[in-house]
């Protein structure tokens, strides 16, 4: 997702300062191009050798400025981003009064048009000072991105909001400023996973939808400034968007339907059963059944139809197994179910269940966009470009 992107990890003193490390390795992970300046309370804390081991760049630091090979704030402030973390209250508190008596502030200073993320991390008292609330809330309104320290129990032995956020809640709100804000303010749902219909009180019926395009939605349309609800049919720790778990389709449409009601968009990617069993009480006991047990299933209800009433703008997923007439559903579907638009999925050796990739033909009124085998990350940001302009 940062994929050569100039990111500045700008580190000072605090003694979450070894979490930077993993940041630092995160950022890396996701493709980004990263440089590394330590402050002056960080020098007190780490040194510049333990980061060169994992930059591909020289470290900025008052011990190691150099005009000549280019260590110096200028060069060091052309960056895509700027992520100070963690953040001292000294450094945030500097940074909004302009003051830069070091390289360190020099180069945060010159960096005043390149996008910010600020990741506090202090005892939560300095955090709570006034000066550092309303530096924050200055930072804040002028377009930086200030990740929510977390309630813990802090090196000091206070308990309160004071710990620097989990380095991939971090990296998240550095994707996040970086991306195009195309769904600022609007509320998006996205269903996702499989729908599990009880044949009695201990067997169903499922299938294989593993909902990782639906979490890949979910995170693509967060980045884009979504407020995000994910109505799930599996675990989501760790998201930095809401989710509700469904387990049978009459759950998802009844969330649906509550849901809907104030969204601006409905992303349908759930599998849903197109038969459901007559749930039968107690269990059906093998004794009693003999050799063959033969299940009545009856056509379920239709989700996405019955909720044809909602004004927000509808995106179904149709998966086929072969491309055969796939596309003349896609378009029947659209037009019967009254929706915006159809990602078209149609099973691969590469895009198959609970794959890493996907393929998808986006299909309006207006015509197709073929999204060629990507992995579902990257197929889920087309998604959110494209919806942008249903
Ligand atoms: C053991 C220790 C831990 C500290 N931890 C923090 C911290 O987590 N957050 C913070 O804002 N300041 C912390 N400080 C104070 C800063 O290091 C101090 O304000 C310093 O001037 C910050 O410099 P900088 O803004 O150049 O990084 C700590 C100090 C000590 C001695």
């Amino acid at each position: 997702m940062l994929k050569n992107k100039k990111i500045l990890l700008a580190v000072c003193g605090s003694i979450a300062f070894y979490k930077a490390f993993e940041i630092l390795s995160l950022l890396k992970k996701q493709g980004a191009d990263v440089y590394v300046a330590l402050s002056d309370g960080a020098l007190e804390f780490c040194s510049v050798s333990g980061f060169e081991a994992l930059s591909e760049h020289k470290i900025l630091s008052s011990q190691t400025q150099n005009w000549q090979d280019g260590v110096n704030h200028i060069a060091y402030s052309k960056m895509d981003l700027v992520l100070i973390a963690p953040a001292s209250v000294n450094t945030i508190n500097k940074l909004t009064a302009g003051i830069c008596d070091n390289v360190f502030m020099q180069t945060l200073i010159a960096a005043s048009h390149v996008p910010l993320v600020v990741a506090p991390a202090a005892n939560n008292n300095m955090i709570e000072h006034f000066a550092t609330q309303n530096s924050l809330e200055i930072l804040k309104k002028n377009g930086a991105l200030v990740v929510e320290p977390v309630l813990k129990t802090l090196a000091c032995g206070d308990i309160g909001k004071g710990g620097l956020a989990s380095h991939e809640v971090i990296v998240e709100a550095a994707i996040k400023r970086l991306s195009r804000p195309l769904f600022a303010d609007k509320k998006v749902v996205i269903t996702g996973g499989a729908t599990t219909e009880k044949i009695d009180d201990v067997r169903a019926i499922t299938n294989f939808s593993s909902g990782k395009m639906a979490r890949a939605l979910a995170r693509a349309f967060y980045y884009a400034g979504a407020e995000v609800k994910l109505l799930a049919s599996f675990e989501t720790a760790n998201e930095p968007f809401l989710s509700l778990k469904f387990s049978s389709s009459s759950e998802l449409l009844e969330l649906c339907k509550s849901e809907c009601e104030e969204a601006n968009l409905l992303v349908m990617c759930a599998a849903v059963s197109d038969f459901v069993p007559t749930k039968i009480d107690g269990k059906i006991k093998k004794e009693d059944v003999g050799e063959s047990l033969n299940l009545s299933l009856k056509k379920n209800v239709d989700i996405l139809q019955s909720l044809k009433e909602f004004k927000c703008k509808k995106i179904g997923f149709k998966l086929e197994i072969s491309s055969e007439s796939a596309l003349k559903s896609a378009r029947s579907m659209l037009e019967k179910k009254g929706l915006d638009a159809v990602c078209l999925n149609i099973l691969g050796e590469k895009n198959c269940f609970a794959s890493e990739q996907n393929e998808v033909n986006f299909i309006t009124r207006g015509g197709e966009t073929l999204l060629p085998l990507a992995s579902k990350d990257e197929i889920a940001g087309r998604i959110v470009e494209l919806a942008a302009n249903l």
